[in-house]
C-alpha cells in the first residue's frame, strides 16, 4: 500500500506556493500517496495520514500560538516533519542568539524596552517572528530605526537591528537546501530591502541556481550540525549572506516552511521525495 503523507499548506489566495504540484509528482512518482490540505482546515483526519510534512503554511505569522498548537496535536497523532519543538524554535528568529556560528552582528530589543540604538550606516529592523520580509524596515535614519524596533516593542514583538549589508545586492543572498541531512541544490536570492521596503513573498520567483562556494557550505553544515541534527528533520533551509570582511555569516536557518526552489534544480523534488520516503 502507497504510504500517505500530506502535503500541508495554507488558503493561499494568491497562489504563492507555485512548487506544490512539483512536489507532489515527485511523490506519486516515488510511491507517495501525497494530498495537498490546509494546516487550519477542520475538516482534515491528521490520523488517517503516516506522515505530515509541514510545506506553505505561510499564514501562520499572526497566528503563531494556533500553528503551534495545531502542529503539537497533529503530532499526537501521527509523525510531523519538520517536528512540533522544531517548529516553535524555529519560527522565532531569537534561537539565531544562542548559536556559536557567526550570524548578523544584531542588537535586539525584548517587548516593551525603548531601544537605544547602536550608531550604524544603515539600519534593517525586523521582527523576530516574521517571514517575507513583512514589518521589515530598511533606513539610514537612526530616529526612524528607533521609532521602528519601538513600535514592534510596544506591540509586544522583539525587535532585531542589524547593520543593512549591502553585498545581499552585489552577490545575493545563498540559500542551500538539505533533505533528509543530504545538500540537494542552492539558489542565489535576490534582496528583498533594494528599494527600501519589503516586496512582501516576491523574493520566491527572484532567484537562480547556484553552486554555494565551500566556506558556504561548510558554514550551512556547521549550523545544521549545531541546530538541525535531529533524524526527524525533513528539510533544512540554510540562508547565508556575506559581512562586509567577506565572511560568510547566517541570515536564518528556515526549518519550519522554507519555499524549497524545487523548481530551480531538475533534481531537487526527487530529492526531497527520497528524504519523504526515508522517513516512513
Ligand atoms: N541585515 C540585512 N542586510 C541586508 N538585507 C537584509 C538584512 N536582513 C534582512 N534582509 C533582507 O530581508 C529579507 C528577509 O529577512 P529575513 O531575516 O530572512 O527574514 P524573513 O525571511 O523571515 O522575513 C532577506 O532575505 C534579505 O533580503
Ligand atoms: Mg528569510
Amino acid at each position: 500500500m502507497n504510504a500517505a503523507v500530506a502535503y500541508v499548506t495554507y488558503a493561499d489566495p494568491e497562489g504563492l506556493d507555485d512548487e506544490k504540484e512539483t512536489a507532489l509528482a515527485a511523490w506519486a512518482q516515488a510511491g507517495i500517496a501525497g494530498t495537498a490540505v490546509r494546516w487550519d482546515d477542520p475538516a482534515v483526519d491528521w490520523a488517517a495520514f503516516d506522515l505530515v510534512v509541514v510545506r506553505s503554511a505561510w499564514d501562520y505569522v499572526g497566528r503563531r500560538a494556533e500553528f503551534l498548537a495545531w502542529a503539537r496535536r497533529v503530532e499526537a497523532v501521527t509523525r510531523l516533519a519538520n517536528p512540533a519543538a522544531v517548529l516553535e524554535r524555529n519560527t522565532d528568529k531569537t534561537y539565531l542568539r544562542d548559536l556559536t556560528a557567526p550570524t548578523i552582528p544584531t542588537f535586539w530589543v525584548a517587548p516593551g524596552e525603548s531601544p537605544d540604538l547602536p550608531v550604524l550606516g544603515e539600519y534593517v529592523v525586523k521582527p523576530a517572528i516574521s517571514a517575507g520580509a513583512r514589518d521589515t524596515v530598511r533606513t539610514t535614519d537612526r530616529d526612524k530605526a528607533a521609532a521602528h524596533a519601538a513600535r514592534l516593542a510596544d506591540a509586544g514583538r522583539t525587535a532585531m537591528v542589524q547593520p543593512y549589508l549591502d553585498m545581499v545586492e552585489a552577490e545575493g543572498e545563498t540559500s542551500l537546501l538539505y533533505f533528509g541531512g543530504r545538500f540537494s541544490h542552492a539558489v542565489r536570492r535576490n534582496p528583498m530591502l533594494a528599494g527600501g521596503g519589503a516586496a512582501p513573498d516576491a523574493d520566491n520567483a527572484r532567484a537562480e541556481l547556484r553552486i554555494p562556494d565551500p566556506d558556504q557550505v561548510a558554514l550551512a553544515e556547521r549550523v545544521l550540525a549545531e541546530a538541525a541534527g535531529s533524524p526527524g528533520v525533513l528539510y533544512a533551509r540554510v540562508d547565508l549572506v556575506r559581512l562586509p570582511g567577506g565572511e560568510p555569516a547566517l541570515i536564518e536557518l528556515e526549518l519550519a516552511e522554507p519555499y524549497l526552489f524545487l523548481r530551480y534544480a531538475p533534481g531537487a523534488a526527487g530529492d526531497l521525495a527520497r528524504a519523504v520516503a526515508g522517513m516512513l
